[in-house]
């Protein structure tokens, strides 16, 4: 038997088709928050406690409570104050359960009704949950699994936002390993840029290891031969299209030539080529030797395709050691156009990008010759669903990251944020949040979050569940680090002296 929370009562306010409130039950353990239930002819009603109050007869009056308190004598020792103390919360009708499945409430409930503490089936059909989902936490109020669609989650892609430290690095990994855990006819590519190698613990862990694979950012490289002369003008906006023109023409030459050439080749061919002009060799020139000081340009890919994208297996692009944004951005920039190419022509499974500091990716304001990944994530953010090729952005800046990419992203993740702007530039991008939820998420604590979109029925705070991989070194505290150099040296100071 469900516990019964309390009764309704009759205010000037309701009950209404929208909101009612209930006197607690003396024994009921009811908190803001928390959902509650009753039967109403049309079904079972599912509400939200916004607020609860207390309130008590013998207090209302200031002048007796004045007079009982001057006379040295406290009104709980003359009156049985304490009995007539009665917390009533106010809900909010969510949705009514009947025969068609949830359905908004239009009949208020009655006067005397008895509220409910929910049925957790009901609460977990509210929120469109799906058991074979995503477990990625629990119901921050109840003890309902959250568990999300993969197809309402990723499709639509989804965005990860909070401060930094609020939990997001941590719950990605929790999510990648649910996506690695699943059946392998299930399983799609999961690809992580990397920017803080946060990620690369997962390479560690007994578990997840044989499914894992690191590229180090002095080993991920671009094909020369692969690539457009247009993308290698798109790394370089300053080339006009004229010299455009020519450097398509010195590519081709070499292409049909030999197979792979590195960017050495690539200037010599330049260099040698008759038909172009001195001013325009020049340009060419410097602007292709820029382009090879990245160290990025070779004559492979690395990795090649077969590698980046496996099905129910991780990519690590570990690109923490990057330190141009430049080159980052046409590092991120090369792979996520290579996957979203090779999954629009079917020869890759379907995959999820994750690309953490997205803001850095796909800025908002940035000009278009330092937002070089800004084009292909956001054609993956707009024609992506259609391919099955999902991105997931994460930042602490989301004020920052571009506001097109930003609302294709279907689903929000929101944890901590106290930034008033980020508050604010949320609260317009992400639909159904009221303002009363958004004033919550400055308080959330760590490993704590709301889920508003595609992925749930209704906005929904999730105590997220803590990783059973191997947690990355990266992440630690000041003190967990501290601790961790303090230990190492004394160990080191031991192994010294038991050596003499
Ligand atoms: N769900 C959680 N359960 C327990 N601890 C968590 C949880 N989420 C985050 N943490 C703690 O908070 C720290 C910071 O999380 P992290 O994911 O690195 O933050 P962010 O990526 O937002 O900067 C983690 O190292 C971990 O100790
Ligand atoms: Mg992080």
């Amino acid at each position: 038997m469900p516990a019964e929370y309390g009764t309704i009562i009759s205010t000037l306010e309701g009950p209404t088709t929208r909101r009612f409130s209930f006197v607690v039950n003396p024994t009921a353990n009811v908190r803001r928050g928390q959902f509650v239930q009753l039967e109403t002819a049309d079904g079972k009603l599912i509400g939200r406690i916004a607020d609860i109050m207390k309130t008590n007869r013998y207090f209302m009056r200031p002048e007796s409570v004045k007079e009982y308190e001057s006379s040295g004598k406290p009104m709980d020792e003359i009156f049985p104050v304490n009995d007539w103390e009665y917390l009533v919360a106010n809900v909010i009708a969510l949705g009514v359960f009947g025969k068609s499945g949830f359905v908004d409430s239009s009949f208020p409930p009655s006067p005397g009704s008895r509220v409910l503490e929910p049925e957790l089936e009901i609460l977990s059909g509210f929120f469109g949950l799906d058991r074979n989902g995503l477990q990625i936490g629990s119901l921050a109020q109840h003890d309902v699994s959250v568990s999300l669609n993969l197809t309402r989650l990723l499709q639509k892609h989804v965005a990860i936002l909070a401060i930094s430290g609020a939990g997001k690095s941590f719950l990605t990994s929790v999510i990648i390993e649910e996506l690695l855990s699943r059946k392998p006819e299930e399983g799609i590519a999961v690809i992580v840029v990397d920017t803080h190698g946060e990620y690369t613990s997962f390479a560690d862990d007994a578990k997840y290891s044989a499914k894992t694979r690191i590229f180090p950012s002095n080993e991920i490289q671009i094909g020369l031969s692969n690539v457009s002369s247009h993308t290698l003008a798109e790394f370089s906006p300053d080339v006009s299209a004229a010299q455009r023109r020519e450097l398509a023409k010195v590519m081709m030459a070499l292409k049909r030539k030999n197979k792979h050439f590195g960017m050495t080749e690539l200037i010599e061919a330049v260099e040698e080529s008759d038909g172009i002009k001195a001013a325009t060799k020049d340009v060419l020139i410097s602007t292709l030797e820029e382009l090879r000081n990245t160290g990025l340009f070779g004559a492979l890919d690395y990795p090649p395709l077969d590698d980046l994208a496996r099905q129910g297996c991780l990519s690590v692009l570990d690109i923490s050691d990057m330190i141009d944004t430049k080159r980052k951005q046409m590092a991120v920039a090369y792979m996520a156009r290579k996957l979203f190419n090779a999954r629009r022509s079917g020869v890759i499974p379907p995959f999820l990008l994750i690309v953490e500091e997205a803001h850095q990716f796909v800025p908002e304001q940035a000009k278009r010759e330092i937002a070089l990944s800004r084009g292909i994530i956001t054609t993956i953010a707009r024609e992506g669903r259609k391919f099955n090729a999902s991105l997931c952005l994460i930042s602490q800046r989301p004020i920052q990251l571009s506001t097109t990419a930003l609302s294709q992203c279907n689903t929000h993740i929101i944890l901590k944020i106290t930034n008033p702007y980020d508050l604010d530039h949320i609260g317009k991008s992400s639909e159904g949040l009221t303002r009363d939820v958004i004033r919550q998420i400055s308080s959330l604590p760590v490993g704590s979050g709301i889920i508003v979109g595609e992925a749930v029925n209704s906005p929904l705070f999730v105590r997220f569940r803590r990783r059973s991989s191997r947690p990355s070194q990266k992440g630690m505290s000041i003190e967990q680090a501290a601790k961790e150099y303090h230990d190492r040296v004394r160990q080191k100071t031991k192994d010294a002296k038991s050596f003499m």
